[in-house]
């Protein structure tokens, strides 16, 4: 249980951030915001809140930057190499047998790594497969940066098989780009966990290293939602050190570490 002081000046800025960036902040871990927030305001040279308030509304740099403070957005390809392991050895090819074309939803997909490493997967399993991958994400310029596919980092491509490396990227300059191919079969588009409705039918939602930001209360509501935009027998791929508190009452069974599968 959090304890937080609730001061006015915090709220005042904290509801005139909510209103340009667009996110609902009151649903995120309160100490976790303020004490990133309070950081960037002693780095700026800002004395308090109702100084950085001021500040937000005339400094769309500053904003960005705010924005950026509460989303970190570290993603890479692969993350957690044996975990996409077994969603392309066991559970894809199981999910195949049920249904021709499936639907994939990345849930919170940063600049992109996540989806576009289903997108491998998929056409590895499937190449003539119309499968679809759907990524969401609440902050606009990532999804910008996710739907361009370049400009990824060494360390951003270091889970990736040499062979995959080959076969699906282009090196420059030291990045890399992902190809056409691979980018041609994944839909962006800008969705707040928090307060957008969620799609339905869906086969498999990736949401890793997402409801971290968020209270308790935010989380469970997240997962209910999730529980019922999945067709029954669908599944949930959650982050390494995430954990879904008892999962029996949303409707989920552990299906593997970190997977889970709604009742059918
Ligand atoms: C650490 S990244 C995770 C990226 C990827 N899922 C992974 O595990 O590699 C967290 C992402 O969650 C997004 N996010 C934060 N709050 C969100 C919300 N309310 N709705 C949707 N996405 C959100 C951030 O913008 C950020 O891109």
């Amino acid at each position: 249980m959090e304890v937080v002081e609730m001061d006015t000046d915090w709220l005042t800025f904290r509801a005139a951030l909510e209103r340009a960036i667009r996110v609902p902040l009151h649903q995120y871990k309160e100490a976790q915001m303020k004490r990133r927030l309070a950081s960037l305001m002693m780095r700026r040279g800002l004395s308090d809140w109702s100084a950085f308030t001021a500040a937000i509304a005339s400094d769309a740099q500053l904003l960005g930057e705010v924005r950026d403070t509460l989303t970190i957005n570290v993603s890479e390809f692969f993350r957690q190499p044996d975990r996409f392991e077994e969603l392309q050895r066991r559970i894809l090819p199981e999910m195949l047998k049920e249904r021709r074309t499936l639907k994939l939803w990345s849930a919170g997909c940063s600049i992109g790594c996540e989806p576009y490493t289903l997108a491998i997967i998929l056409n590895e399993i499937d190449p003539g497969g119309s499968h679809t991958v759907l990524a969401t994400d609440v902050d606009m310029p990532i999804l910008a940066r996710a739907r361009d596919g370049t400009g990824y980092l060494p360390g951003e491509v270091r889970s990736v098989p040499p062979a995959i490396l080959d076969k699906y990227f282009i090196e420059e300059k030291g990045t890399y780009r992902v190809k056409d191919l691979v980018r041609r079969r994944v839909t962006f588009r800008r969705h707040d966990l928090l307060s957008d409705p969620y799609p339905a039918d869906v086969d498999l939602i990736l949401c890793r290293n997402v409801v971290i930001y968020f209270t308790e209360e935010a989380k469970h509501q997240i997962y209910e939602g999730f529980a019922q935009a999945l067709r029954p027998g669908g599944y949930l791929f959650i982050g390494g050190s995430e954990m879904i508190m008892r999962s029996g009452d949303v409707g989920f069974r552990t299906a593997s570490t970190s997977i889970y599968q709604r009742a059918a």
